[in-house]
C-alpha cells in the first residue's frame, strides 16, 4: 500500500476547498508540534512531504496526500492548542478543524496524536470529545517515545488508557511511536491497510 509514491495534492484553507469525497481518507490530528508531518513523512518514507519544523503552527492548512495508488487521502491537518498567532488566525483554524472533523463522510479513521512527554491535555481531550460527538473512529498514536524513558512512557500510556474509557469513539489499541527511530511505524502502516 504504501509502495507507491505518496505525493502531495493540496492545502485546503476552507471547506469549500476540499476535494471530492470520492475515496476514503484517515486523518492526523494533535496539538502543534506533537508531531503529525513527521509521522506522515515516517509512514511514507519521504523525509519531506509532508513539512516538519521547530516552529509550533508550522502547517496552517488541511493537507492532502494521494497514497496507496490513489486508493486513498493522508490528510495532515493543522495543530491546535497553538495560541501564538492572531486570535482571528487561530480562530479560523479551528473552526475549519471542527468542520473538518464533524463533517467529512469519507473519514474513516483519526489518528490523534500524543507527545509521549506531555500526555493527555485539556485541547486533546476536547478533540476526543469532538470526536465522539461525530462518531468519528480515532485511535490514539504516542509520539516521540525515543525521546522518553520507559517509565515516563509507560506513565503516559497508563494515563491516556484511563481518557479512552470516557470516549466511546475510541479504539482501545494505542500505538506507540518514533518517527526519527522509525519506530511503530510498520504497525501504523498495516493499521491503515486494514482500513482501505
Ligand atoms: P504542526 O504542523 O506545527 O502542528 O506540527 P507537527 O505536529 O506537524 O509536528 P512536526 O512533525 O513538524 O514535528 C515537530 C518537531 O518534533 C520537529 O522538530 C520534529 O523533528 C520533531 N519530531 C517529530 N517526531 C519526532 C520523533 O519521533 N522523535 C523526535 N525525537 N523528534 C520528533
Ligand atoms: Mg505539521
Amino acid at each position: 500500500l504504501f509502495a507507491r509514491e505518496t505525493t502531495f495534492l493540496k492545502g485546503v484553507v476552507a471547506m469549500d476547498g476540499m476535494p471530492p469525497d470520492d475515496r476514503i481518507e484517515v486523518c492526523f490530528a494533535g496539538r502543534s508540534n506533537v508531531g503529525k508531518s513527521s509521522l506522515i513523512n515516517a509512514l511514507t518514507g519521504r523525509k519531506a512531504l509532508a513539512r516538519a519544523s521547530n516552529t509550533p503552527g508550522r502547517t496552517q492548512e488541511i493537507n492532502y496526500f494521494c497514497a496507496g495508488e490513489d486508493s486513498h487521502y493522508l490528510v495532515d491537518l493543522p495543530g491546535y492548542g497553538f495560541a501564538n498567532a492572531p486570535l482571528p488566525v487561530v480562530e479560523k483554524w479551528q473552526r475549519l478543524l471542527k468542520n473538518y472533523l464533524s463533517g467529512r463522510a469519507t473519514l474513516r479513521r483519526a489518528f490523534v496524536l500524543i507527545d509521549t512527554r506531555h500526555g493527555v491535555k485539556k485541547v486533546d481531550h476536547e478533540i476526543m470529545s469532538l470526536l465522539d460527538r461525530s462518531a468519528v473512529a480515532f485511535q490514539v498514536v504516542m509520539t516521540k517515545t525515543d525521546k522518553v524513558k520507559v517509565s515516563e512512557r509507560d506513565k503516559t500510556l497508563n494515563q491516556i488508557r484511563k481518557e479512552l474509557q470516557k470516549h466511546p469513539a475510541a479504539y482501545p489499541e494505542i500505538v506507540m511511536t518514533s518517527s526519527e527511530k522509525g519506530l511503530g511505524i510498520e504497525t501504523l502502516r498495516s493499521i491503515i491497510s486494514t482500513l482501505i
